[in-house]
């Protein structure tokens, strides 16, 4: 129960360093992991980097001064994921703790984002069903109010090659004449680099492999 909406502030991290360390990391964090994080993982510094000054944005969402959630998005050309179209925002992750659930803090993360980027036509994610991994769940971002246009079965070549499993291109229209984004699902076999924790994330390990995944 909230009982003062000042119990919940949606704090925009992208720049300043008070909160610098989950601009690294997803929350949740312990500050001591943060700060070997910060120096090793090299590719989400090389994102942030080249996406930063092309108005990607993190925030978090503090709930009784507890950091609980967080969403971050940038213009389909600086985002994260293989995903492309005019005047549209690619949401690279949401994330709402399972200790904070039943406040819609996910809808509240969506909104401001929604209004901090007026000028958009849309806006676009990827999300996962038949993932051994329990995130990006297609449910999860229908909830949220996108819907899937497209899809991709794939599989690992090398981890649990068994499973295949869907990856679909979500988009939530602002206007209905909106231009629905398109997607480049070679460029998907390989996965992500921009965050560690993602379900599609393009381990250093298999940096000579150039798509960790292919189509079953
Ligand atoms: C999707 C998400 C942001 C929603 O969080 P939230 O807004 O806090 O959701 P709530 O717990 O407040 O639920 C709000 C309502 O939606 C419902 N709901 C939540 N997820 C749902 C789903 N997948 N399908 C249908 N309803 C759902 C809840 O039952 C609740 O309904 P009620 O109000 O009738 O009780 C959150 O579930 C989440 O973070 N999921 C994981 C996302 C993820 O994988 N991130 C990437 C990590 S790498």
């Amino acid at each position: 129960m909230i009982d003062s909406p000042s119990e919940v502030r949606i704090v925009d991290i992208t720049r300043g360093e008070k909160y610098e360390m989950y601009l690294y990391r997803c929350i949740p964090i312990s500050p001591k992991s943060a700060s070997t994080f910060f120096r090793k993982y090299s590719k989400r510094r090389q994102y942030l980097e080249e996406a930063t000054p092309r108005r990607f944005h993190k925030a978090i969402l503090i709930f009784k001064e507890d950091v609980v959630g967080q969403i971050e998005y940038a213009p389909a050309e600086a985002s994260g994921l293989p995903i492309s179209g005019e005047d549209i925002i690619v949401m690279n992750c949401i994330w709402i703790l399972r200790r904070a659930k039943g406040h819609h803090f996910g809808r509240l993360l969506m909104n401001y984002m929604m209004e901090s980027e007026p000028q958009a036509a849309g806006f676009a994610t990827l999300a996962l069903e038949g993932h051994l991994s329990p995130w990006l769940r297609k449910g999860h971002m229908e909830y949220l109010g996108f819907k899937p246009i497209d899809s991709v079965r794939m599989r690992h070549k090398t981890k649990h090659s068994d499973v295949c499993f869907e990856t679909y291109l979500m988009w939530l229209p602002r206007r209905a004449e909106a231009k629905p984004p398109s997607w480049d699902k070679d460029k998907l076999l390989e996965g992500v680099s921009f965050c560690m924790a993602h379900p599609l994330y393009h381990p250093e390990t298999l940096k000579t492999m150039k798509q960790i995944y292919e189509r079953c």
